[in-house]
C-alpha cells in the first residue's frame, strides 16, 4: 500500500494525526492529512479551555470544524480529553473539593453528550501520574479532590457514552522498567479487578534524548494488552524523526495484535508542537522524510 493509512489498514489498524484546525485553510496541509490518515486527534480543540471557557457554557466550534473535517474526509476521530490537570479554563483552576469534583462530572457530561455515538475513543483522562520516580499520582486540583477522581471520571464517562472506547492517556509510560509506567499498570488491573470501566491506554511515546525509545516497549505493551484493554501509540514524534526508531516503534504496535494503531502529533515538521525537533514524518514542505518511508515500509511487512 502506498499510504500509511492504506498500509496499517492490511493489518486492521488506523493510522492517525493530530489536526489543529487553524490549519484547515492550508491546502497543503490537508492535502498530506487527507492522503495519508485515517485517524483524527483534535490537537487542541476538544480540551477543557476549548469546549467549556466559561463553567456551564460550552463551545464545540473549533471541536466541530475538526470533527466534520475528519468525517467528511472517510476518518474516525480520537476525542481528547475530558480530565486534565493541563489546559483547564481559568474559572476551573480556581476551583476545589466538591466544586472541582462536580465541576469535572458535568464537563464530562457536557462534552460527551454533544459527540455521543460520533467517536471512535475518548481520552477520558490525560496524564494523572507523576514523572517523580515515585509511581504515584501527580498532584494536581483534581488529584486533590480525592484519589478516586480517575475512576469517577471513567465512571461518568461510560454512562455518558456506552458506545465510545475509554482510554487512559500518557507519557513516559512506555519504558517498561520505570516506575511510572508500573503505576499505570496497576492502576488498570486494579479497575479492571473491580470492574471500573476501561477500555484502552493511549501511549503518548513523545521521545527524545531525556526520553528515549527503549526496545521493551514492545513488552510494556504486550503486558497492558494482556490485562484486557486495547493500547496505542496516540501522539508519536522523535526529536531528530530517526528512521530506525520510527520502524521500531512501528513494529513494536504490529507485534501486538491489541495495538489498534498508531497516531503521529502532527502532519509536518513546522505544525509540531516541538517544531525544532524536526520530530515528524513531512518536512516543513511537506516533502517525505526518510522516517516517512521507514514506517510505510514497515506497515507494509518490512
Ligand atoms: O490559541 C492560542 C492563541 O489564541 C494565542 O494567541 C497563542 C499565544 O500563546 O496561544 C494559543 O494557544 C496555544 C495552543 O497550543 C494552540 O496553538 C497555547 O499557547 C499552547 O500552550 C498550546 O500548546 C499545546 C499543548 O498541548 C498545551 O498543553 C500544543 O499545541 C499541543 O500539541 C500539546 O499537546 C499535548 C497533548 O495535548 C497532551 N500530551 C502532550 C502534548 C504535547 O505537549
Amino acid at each position: 500500500a502506498s499510504t500509511l493509512g492504506a498500509a496499517a489498514a492490511q493489518s486492521g489498524r488506523y493510522f492517525g494525526t493530530a489536526i489543529a484546525a487553524g490549519r484547515l485553510g492550508d491546502s497543503a496541509y490537508t492535502t498530506i492529512a487527507g492522503r495519508e490518515f485515517t485517524m483524527v486527534t483534535p490537537e487542541n480543540e476538544m480540551k477543557i479551555d476549548a469546549t467549556e471557557p466559561q463553567q456551564g457554557q460550552f463551545n464545540f466550534t473549533a471541536g466541530d470544524q475538526v470533527y466534520n473535517w475528519a468525517v467528511q474526509h472517510g476518518m474516525r476521530v480520537r476525542g481528547h480529553t475530558l480530565a486534565w490537570h493541563g489546559q483547564q479554563p481559568g474559572w476551573m483552576q480556581g476551583l476545589g473539593g466538591s466544586a472541582l469534583r462536580q465541576a469535572m462530572i458535568n464537563h464530562i457530561n457536557g462534552v460527551m453528550a454533544h459527540y455521543k455515538g460520533k467517536l471512535a475513543y475518548w481520552d477520558v483522562v490525560n496524564e494523572a501520574f507523576a514523572d517523580d520516580g515515585s509511581g504515584g499520582r501527580r498532584q494536581s486540583n483534581l488529584q486533590a479532590t480525592g484519589n478516586d477522581w480517575i475512576e469517577v471520571a471513567f465512571r461518568t464517562a461510560r454512562a455518558a457514552d456506552s458506545g465510545v472506547k475509554l482510554c487512559y492517556n500518557d507519557y513516559n509510560i512506555e519504558n517498561w522498567n520505570a516506575a511510572k509506567t508500573q503505576g499505570v499498570y496497576n492502576m488498570v488491573r486494579d479497575f479492571k479487578s473491580r470492574g471500573v470501566p476501561i477500555d484502552c491506554v493511549g501511549f503518548q511515546s513523545h521521545f527524545n534524548s531525556g526520553s528515549p525509545y527503549n526496545s521493551n516497549f514492545r513488552t510494556t505493551l504486550q503486558n497492558f494488552a494482556a490485562l484486557g484493554v486495547d493500547v496505542a501509540i496516540t501522539e508519536l514524534d522523535i526529536q531528530g524523526a530517526s528512521p530506525t526508531t520510527y520502524a521500531n516503534v512501528t513494529n513494536d504496535c504490529l507485534a501486538v495484535s491489541r495495538c489498534v494503531g498508531i497516531t503521529v502529533w502532527g502532519v509536518r515538521d513546522t505544525d509540531s508542537w516541538r517544531s525544532a525537533d524536526t520530530p515528524l514524518l513531512f518536512d516543513g514542505n511537506g516533502s517525505k522524510k526518510p522516517a516517512y518511508t521507514a514506517v510505510l515500509d514497515a506497515l507494509n511487512g518490512g
